[in-house]
């Protein structure tokens, strides 16, 4: 069976897929346009996706029905139709779990970088404007007690909750599709309404899987009714905000700061104004970037195409539909 990955991996998941038996074809140049990945993705069985420069639409089944089953190198699958894969019976395998410590570090961190705006004053350091001590200049506000909204609490969503409440005994407040009683009982965390949530945290973090109905979610109305203290968190996808608005927001004081690893759109260029500002933290979507995830997400990835390739249901599959076909 032929598999393209489109990047390199690490070698684990490189490693499992060839012992397996699975042909690899990895591409001369990784920065391919469109037409270069659809003419690699029609000369194969399978893909290891990386990234989602590259949409898995309609069209793409269409021009690719060779194409039997997609591991994807990424918890998150908003770049593909899922309704598509399920209508062609195409498995569409994921990464679940193995990031949720780095991903729920990054919020956590962010969290703390906007908190104590520790994006301005690394700015002030290198700029030469270390200046004497001042009692009144960048301030920043402590955590300790305030209360952090999570919208979105799954397996990320409950490490960052975790590790917020046991560094600064934060309340936790979370929307979420469905109760999660484990949090609830561990962490005495409150199911409230999205009103309540945006409303009442001080952090509003966002954990939540990306869909259509979720798009520009966190806009101008949303922003208003938030606290004038409140830092806004995303470590999800940065198509949950609408950019102008957090802009906005957080020019005119509607909120306090905001600490962001997705932006929306990705990447964001380098003359982008929020980057001026001085309550704004910004990372370029390096929430999974640690070495024990990468090797995870590698091992899950090659997993997934192992089983499909010796016909068995994909471990960590997003669209696990495409099985009860059979059963
Ligand atoms: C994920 O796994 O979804 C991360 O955002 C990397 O794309």
């Amino acid at each position: 069976m032929k598999v393209f990955v489109n990047k390199m991996i690490p070698e684990i998941g490189m490693n499992l897929l060839k012992q397996a038996g699975l042909e690899v074809i990895l591409p001369e140049n990784e920065n391919l346009t469109q037409e270069e990945w659809l003419q690699y993705c029609r000369s194969v069985d399978v893909i290891l996706s990386i990234g989602n420069d590259f949409k898995y639409d309609k069209k793409f089944f269409d021009t690719c029905q060779n194409i039997k089953a997609i591991a994807l190198y990424s918890v998150g699958f908003d770049h593909v139709d899922i309704n598509e894969a399920v209508k062609r019976n195409i498995p569409v395998g994921n990464t679940p779990d193995v990031l949720s410590r780095a991903t729920s570090d990054v919020a956590f961190l962010l969290m703390q970088a906007v908190a104590r705006k520790a994006s301005y004053n690394f700015q002030k350091v290198k700029n030469g404007n270390w200046g004497s001590f001042d009692p009144l200049h960048a301030l920043g506000q402590e955590l300790y007690g305030k209360t952090l909204g999570i919208f979105g609490l799954g397996r990320i969503g409950f490490e960052m909750a975790k590790k917020s409440k046991h560094a600064f005994d934060m309340n936790i407040i979370y929307h979420n599709r469905n109760r999660n009683e484990e949090a609830e009982k561990e962490l005495g965390a409150i199911y409230v309404s999205f009103e309540e949530l945006i409303t009442s945290s001080d952090v509003l973090s966002i954990h939540a899987s990306f869909t259509p109905e979720h798009k520009e979610l966190f806009n101008e109305e949303v922003f208003k009714k938030m606290k004038s203290n409140a830092i806004f968190v995303n470590t999800a996808r940065g198509g949950f905000q609408n950019q102008k608005d957090l802009y906005q927001a957080l020019t005119d004081g509607t909120i306090w700061g905001a600490g962001l690893d997705v932006t929306n759109p990705e990447p964001m260029s380098s003359d982008d104004p929020m980057l001026e500002l001085s309550n704004v933290c910004v990372l370029p979507h390096i929430g999974s970037a640690t070495m024990e995830a990468r090797n995870g997400m590698a091992r899950l990835a090659a997993e997934n195409l192992i089983a499909f390739s010796r016909g068995e249901k994909m471990p960590y599959c997003a669209n696990p539909e495409v099985y009860s076909h059979h059963s």
